[in-house]
C-alpha cells in the first residue's frame, strides 16, 4: 500500500460528501486529489431524476477531464456516490475509459444508507479483468453525518487499508 507518494485520489461528487471523503484521503496521504466533473447538469430535483434514469439507461456521460495520464501513480483511490446501487455515471465513465492496467486501485463510495458490498466487488472484478493490480475498497454511509464526521471516517478507513499488508487481497472497511 502506498504511503501517499505516487498516489492519486480521483472522485466525483454531486452534493459534497464524496468530495469531503476524497479530500480527507488526500490529507491523510498527502497526495493530490482530482475531481471528475459530469458535464451533464445533475443539480436540483431534475438532476436527481436524470441521475436515477441515466445510472441505469445511460451510464456513460461526458466528463471533465475526458482523459487523464495516470502513469505517474502506483495507487489510485477512485470514489463515487452510490446512485441506485451503482456508481454515478461520471465514475462508470472513468472506469470504462481510463487505463488503470498495472495500478493498485482502491475503490471507495459514499451512500446515504444502503449499498451491497457485492456491487463494489463486481466493480473491483471488472478492474481486475482490465489489468488493475489489487483493489481494496470501503464504503462510508453519509446519513446524518457532518463533513467532519465523514473526514474522520475516511481517515480511519485509509488507516485500515494502509495497515493491510496482504497485497493482492481485497479488504473492506466496515465504516
Ligand atoms: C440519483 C441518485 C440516486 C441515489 N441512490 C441511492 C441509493 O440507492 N441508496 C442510498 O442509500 N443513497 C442513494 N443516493 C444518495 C447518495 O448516495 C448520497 O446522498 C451520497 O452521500 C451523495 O454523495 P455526494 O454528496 O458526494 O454526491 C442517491 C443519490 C442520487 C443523486
Amino acid at each position: 500500500m502506498a504511503s501517499g507518494k505516487n498516489t492519486l485520489v480521483l472522485y466525483y461528487s454531486r452534493t459534497g460528501n464524496c468530495r469531503a471523503v476524497a479530500r480527507a484521503i488526500g490529507e491523510a496521504l498527502s497526495c493530490p486529489v482530482r475531481e471528475i466533473k459530469d458535464l451533464k447538469n445533475r443539480s436540483g430535483f431534475w438532476g436527481f431524476i436524470s441521475g436515477m434514469i441515466d445510472v441505469r439507461k445511460h451510464p456513460i456521460t461526458g466528463i471533465e477531464p475526458k482523459a487523464l495520464d495516470v502513469s505517474p501513480y502506483d495507487t489510485i483511490f477512485l470514489g463515487s456516490p452510490i446512485w441506485g446501487m451503482r456508481f454515478a455515471p461520471a465514475i462508470t465513465t472513468v472506469l470504462s475509459t481510463f487505463d488503470f492496467a498495472g495500478k493498485q486501485v482502491v475503490l471507495f463510495a459514499v451512500v446515504l444508507k444502503q449499498f451491497k458490498q457485492a456491487k463494489i466487488d463486481a466493480y473491483a472484478q471488472a478492474l481486475s479483468a482490465g489489468g488493475a493490480r489489487s483493489h481494496k475498497s470501503f464504503v462510508i454511509k453519509t446519513m446524518k453525518k457532518t463533513p467532519e464526521m465523514l473526514r474522520q471516517e475516511a481517515q480511519k478507513a485509509v488507516a485500515v487499508i494502509a495497515n493491510h499488508k496482504m497485497q493482492g487481497h481485497e479488504a473492506s472497511c466496515p465504516c
